[in-house]
């Protein structure tokens, strides 16, 4: 069976509300990777269901991921678009690897205690072994990058532990080198865009308040007043990213315009060091509009036909199934099904 050398997998969940987060930290590098790489990417409606949804509204995010993906430039002929449930191998690797993965590792996620709450007790158990079906999705087709943003940095140190504990574990029956160790790609100017209520917390689908996100079906208009309300500082815009500590809502909007324009901050910092954020802020809604109402615009059209959205998933879960399945049937025979 072939080794990949340069295959990247990546995934979102389709729980709505997808933001400018999104589309900065990876959807944009998505993109990006396509003239190196092998993509696959996923629409992880198996991770969305960890927490309550609605299941017509999964239906409708899961296509409205797809029409983002194409939207953004991702082309589905040359690469593969697909949702997660329609390879079952992703779901029996995960099996597997929950046998390989050890309580004590997946206690330590921040992100399963930030979800779970207080009331760990009443977390359905699939949000605990997110992490798990996370590495099994990457390793069943065994990607050797994955571009994600920065929180998710924890999530594939674990899938790069569970590959080594199954190559260790089953050794003396072929398994040495079997998974590669996935590396992260955590990439550009805004791997964490935070939210423009709250300069401490990460901009998230599942903010109750609308204002504190510029989500991709967001209008001009809402745009414009979003950024127009962010919260910032009294003070002008520094010389250099020293200047930008202990003020995180300002350190946010240059990071945003940064990542828009394919900038560094200190090339932003350089431009309007000494303006005031009444100056910067239309140029940034400016740049943002520019750069995100086109894909707004095809995602639209794209969700107005969802039998091609459809059509597109299933010929991309075919092609992923036929990667899946000799990888899938190797592990069995590691693991000694017969
Ligand atoms: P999710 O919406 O949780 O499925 O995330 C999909 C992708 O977007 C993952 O690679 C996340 O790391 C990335 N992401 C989510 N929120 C942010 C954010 N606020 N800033 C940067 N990247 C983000
Ligand atoms: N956990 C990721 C997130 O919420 C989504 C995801 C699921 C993923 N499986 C993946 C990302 C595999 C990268 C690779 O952002």
């Amino acid at each position: 069976m072939t080794m990949p050398t340069n295959r990247v997998f990546s995934g979102v969940q389709p729980t709505g509300n997808l933001h400018l987060g999104n589309y900065l930290g990876a959807i944009r590098h998505f993109v990006g990777l396509q003239k190196t790489h092998q993509c696959l990417y996923c629409v992880v409606d198996m991770h969305a269901i960890t927490v309550w949804q609605d299941p017509k509204e999964l239906a409708h995010n899961t296509r409205e991921v797809a029409a983002a993906y194409i939207a953004a430039g991702i082309n589905p002929k040359e690469h593969i678009i697909f949702n997660q449930s329609k390879v079952s191998a992703h779901a029996e690797l995960a099996w597997v690897l929950n046998c390989v993965g050890r309580m004590g590792w997946l206690s330590r996620m921040t992100q399963f205690k930030e979800k779970a709450g207080k009331h760990k007790e009443n977390a359905s158990v699939g949000l605990f072994t997110y992490p798990v079906l996370m590495a099994a999705d990457i390793l069943i087709y065994r990607a050797t990058h994955v571009p994600v943003g920065d929180d998710q940095k924890q999530h594939l140190e674990l899938a790069r532990d569970i590959a080594q504990k199954f190559n260790n574990d089953f050794s003396g029956n072929g398994s040495e080198g079997f998974f590669p160790a996935p590396e992260p790609l955590i990439m550009g100017a805004a791997t964490r865009v935070m939210s423009l209520r709250d300069g401490s917390k990460k901009m998230s689908k599942s903010d109750p308040s609308a204002m504190s996100r510029i989500t991709l079906t967001d209008t001009v208009d809402d745009i414009a007043k979003k950024i127009k309300k962010a919260k910032t500082d009294m003070e002008p815009i520094p010389e250099t990213a020293e200047g930008l500590k202990e003020r995180p809502e300002a350190d946010n909007l240059v990071g945003i315009f940064a990542a828009l324009s394919g900038q560094t901050k200190d090339d932003v910092l350089a431009d309007f060091a000494g303006q005031g954020f009444g100056a910067f802020k239309p140029k940034l809604a400016e740049l943002a509009i520019e750069k995100l109402s086109p894909i707004t615009g095809e995602m639209a059209r794209l969700m107005d036909d969802p039998a091609e959205i459809d059509r597109i998933l299933a010929d991309g879960a075919e092609r992923a199934s036929a990667l899946a399945q000799p990888v899938l049937a190797e592990v069995k025979k590691i693991v000694g099904f017969v």
